[in-house]
């Protein structure tokens, strides 16, 4: 249902964009950074568990919907930006680092809002969740629907290609912006088991390890993680992910980080005690966790907006409390732009952009020293022979991803 109330306005192949769309978007943007780099509104980033947002982008033109929702907020709505400016340390792009974006046609990359997202994070000291590279939903038709049927090989190989050119392009050309990849996403079903995608029906199971392991290759500074929904309780989708993350850690797998998403109701959130026995479970194999998509849907009949706010500090709470909880990001920034709808009340800040009495609690839960259990990827040996290896990669690929059309000349290749 969720997935609906957004993909209808978006677009199945995120198609409204255009060369010349992008142009004037790109002039835009130049405007606005250039003018909010000379403000002296953005607050230096706080320490602590940083704040995160969910920031939403991807048009190339300003599309109405109703009075107050518009899309592609940010380079049209001064309000939106402000927020976001002053009150996070990073974001997560909402769409437009997903392969339906990244590689529109099979190999044509398309890096030109992605770009201006980097861009934007860099001149503004923001840092990204890079989100996501490998998941079953928002791929690009030709993944799903391939002229002739995927053999393992072959997608292996794509898959490989597409993780190390999308890791390489942030890590060459905006050292240090994306610090962190949810390189899998949602990899489990609701009973636990891997969840059918593409990946997991032709590649099996291993197309996990295999991605976290090209993505190291690819930028070995980068926290790595798997982002998965429903794994706030223990049971059993629960204990599904900690076997997992458990034999990833144990192999020597390039693994830093579990998120949670937290897509949640004030009936559907756990407690913090609940909450903190799971992420101590993960940190008992040495993993640190976040929250990575926070927000706060109605339960049928609606919630009070202090019902909501109980469920945000319990968050807030719980990531304090663990120990090893190393990020906190909400979906989306305000409520004219929650993927729930603009007036749900989902979001920290509200239709007038007001902040929920709430966010200052979180702030303070959220300020102060935090103590990851691992120093990062670096420090995590890999153990096991490379992918490429134990695949016995051919030089001549398939899928080079090494030639890119675009004609706005935005788009970089990377040859490796
Ligand atoms: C959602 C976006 O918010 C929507 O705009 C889009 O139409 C569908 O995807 N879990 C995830 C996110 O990991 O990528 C999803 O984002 C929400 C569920």
């Amino acid at each position: 249902m969720r997935e609906m109330a957004r993909t209808g306005a978006q677009g199945a192949s995120g198609g409204h964009r255009s060369p010349r769309g992008g142009r004037v978007l790109g002039c835009l943007l130049a405007v606005v950074v250039a003018v909010l780099a000379a403000a002296p509104s953005a607050q230096a980033a706080a320490p602590g568990i940083p704040e995160g947002a969910a920031l939403w982008y991807a048009c190339t033109q300003p599309q109405y919907y109703g009075p107050l929702n518009l899309e592609c907020p940010l380079p049209y709505d001064p309000r939106y930006l402000r927020t976001f400016l002053s009150e996070f340390q990073r974001f997560t792009p909402e769409n437009e680092f997903k392969m339906m974006y990244l590689e529109p046609e099979v190999n044509i990359f398309d890096f030109g809002l992605a770009d201006q997202i980097a861009a934007f994070a860099r001149a503004n000291g923001k840092t990204i969740r890079g989100h996501t590279l490998v998941w079953g939903d928002q791929l690009p038709y030709w993944v799903q629907h391939p002229l002739l049927p995927w053999s393992k090989y072959l997608l292996l190989e794509m898959m490989a290609g597409y993780v190390e050119t999308v890791v390489g392009h942030f890590a060459t050309h905006y050292p240090g912006v994306v610090t962190e990849w949810d390189v899998v996403n949602e990899p489990l079903g609701p009973d636990g088991k891997l969840r059918r995608s593409t990946w997991e029906r032709v590649i099996g199971g291993a197309y996990i390890r295999d991605a976290l392991e090209y993505a190291h290759a690819a930028d070995p500074t980068a926290k790595l993680a798997i982002n998965e929904g429903n794994t706030d309780f223990l049971g059993p989708k629960t204990e599904a992910l900690l076997s997992l993350a458990a034999g990833l850690k144990r192999d020597g797998v390039p693994l830093d980080v579990i998120g949670f998403e937290a897509h949640v109701t004030p009936r559907t959130a756990p407690t913090v005690g609940q909450l903190v026995a799971v992420w101590r479970r993960f940190a008992a194999v040495g993993l640190n966790v976040e929250v990575t998509e926070l927000d706060v849907d109605d339960d049928p009949g609606g919630d009070t907006r202090a019902a909501k706010d109980a469920v945000f500090r319990t968050y807030a709470e719980a990531c304090r409390e663990a120990g090893n909880c190393t990020g906190f990001t909400v979906w989306g920034v305000a409520d004219p732009y929650s993927w729930l709808g603009q007036t749900g009340g989902a979001l920290l800040y509200g239709v007038n952009f007001a902040a929920s009495p709430v966010v200052g609690l979180i702030n303070g839960i959220l300020d102060g020293p935090v103590q990851p259990l691992a120093a990062g990827p670096s420090a995590t040996p890999t153990k096991r022979a490379s992918p490429a290896r134990r695949h016995a990669r051919p030089r001549s690929r398939h899928h080079r991803h090494t030639t890119r059309r675009h004609t706005s000349g935005r788009a970089r290749s990377r040859r490796r």
